[in-house]
């Protein structure tokens, strides 16, 4: 199986991104893993430090290798905005193909001696590294009932970015462009400033786009066109298994059998990773 780099570098190069997939249940992992066969797609597990803390670090990766020696897809599996170099570390030894360090709320200068850190420990481990320049204004991938309002100042800022990669070696950096976080269920997503994003791609390393729910098709593809390789997807994975689960559960009052109940969820997950593997163009690539 060809290395999690050799697709980011595929990726940047052949204009398609690899999805980011977060779960924290075993049933939320057997819909991604399930789309990914379907369509053929590499794709990337993903745990937050909460979600991780949940599954338990070891339990993921056992999880991982599983899936991967049954099906021979190239399954990856990342910790998810680590605010803790020795968290990150912990994420390492328990076989984790890759780490994102989101110092994204300390000063750059902190920021950029963290994440020099992790890198150099990283890499020595052959795992592949995240860094982060600029805030996505929100920490839960949640449902907003209010509009979201994305501060500017939460925005990356090109020269930072740039600051950023020439003193940190990180294999990708997640950007702040105007996505956040979450679904604001009001239907109205932010839109990607695509000159911001532009001008940071013409650093020349490939990009991270997080709070992909929600965010409008047209800029999902214009974001690829302008070097995103790796999006992240939590909040429309989430509503799809919750909905779902408590539709059937309503529907089933009687049902007390989980692997009956939760097939629907399953699938409600499934479908929505197919469409997301879809429109990053990761389909037909491994
Ligand atoms: O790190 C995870 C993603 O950024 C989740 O964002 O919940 O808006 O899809 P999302
Ligand atoms: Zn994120």
């Amino acid at each position: 199986m060809k290395p999690l780099k050799y697709y980011f570098k595929k990726a940047y190069k052949e204009k398609f991104a690899i999805g980011q997939f977060n779960f924290s249940t075993f049933e939320q992992v057997k819909g991604i893993v399930a789309a990914a066969q379907n369509l053929k797609s590499p794709i990337i597990l993903g745990t937050s430090e909460g979600e991780s803390k949940f599954v338990g670090l070891q339990e993921a990766v056992a999880l991982r290798n599983v899936l991967r020696n049954k099906t021979g897809l190239p399954i990856f599996l990342n910790l998810d905005h680590g605010k803790s170099f020795d968290y990150l570390k912990k994420a390492i030894a328990a076989g984790y193909d890759m780490v994102h360090f989101d110092g994204s709320k300390l000063p750059l200068e902190e920021n950029i001696k963290i994440s020099s850190q992790v890198a150099k420990y990283a890499k020595w481990r052959s795992v592949v590294v995240e860094g982060e320049v600029g805030r996505f204004g929100t920490d839960a991938s949640r449902l907003y009932t209010e509009k979201f309002e994305i501060k500017e100042e939460n925005l990356t800022k090109p020269e930072e970015a740039k600051q950023y990669l020439h003193m940190a070696n990180v294999d990708v950096l997640a950007v702040s462009v105007g996505t956040f976080h979450g679904l604001d269920v009001s239907g109205a997503s932010p839109h990607i400033r695509l000159e911001k994003l532009q001008e940071i791609n013409a650093i020349g390393v490939p990009l991270v786009l997080h709070g992909g729910s929600g965010t409008p098709e047209e800029d999902i593809r214009k974001a690829i066109q302008s070097g995103i390789v790796k999006i992240n997807i939590n909040t429309e994975s989430r509503v799809a298994f919750s909905h779902t689960l408590r539709k059937t559960l309503e529907a089933n009052k009687e049902e007390i059998t989980p692997y009956k109940y939760l097939q629907d969820s399953v699938q409600a997950v499934q479908q929505v990773v197919e469409e997301k593997i879809k429109l990053f163009g990761s389909n037909n690539r491994i």
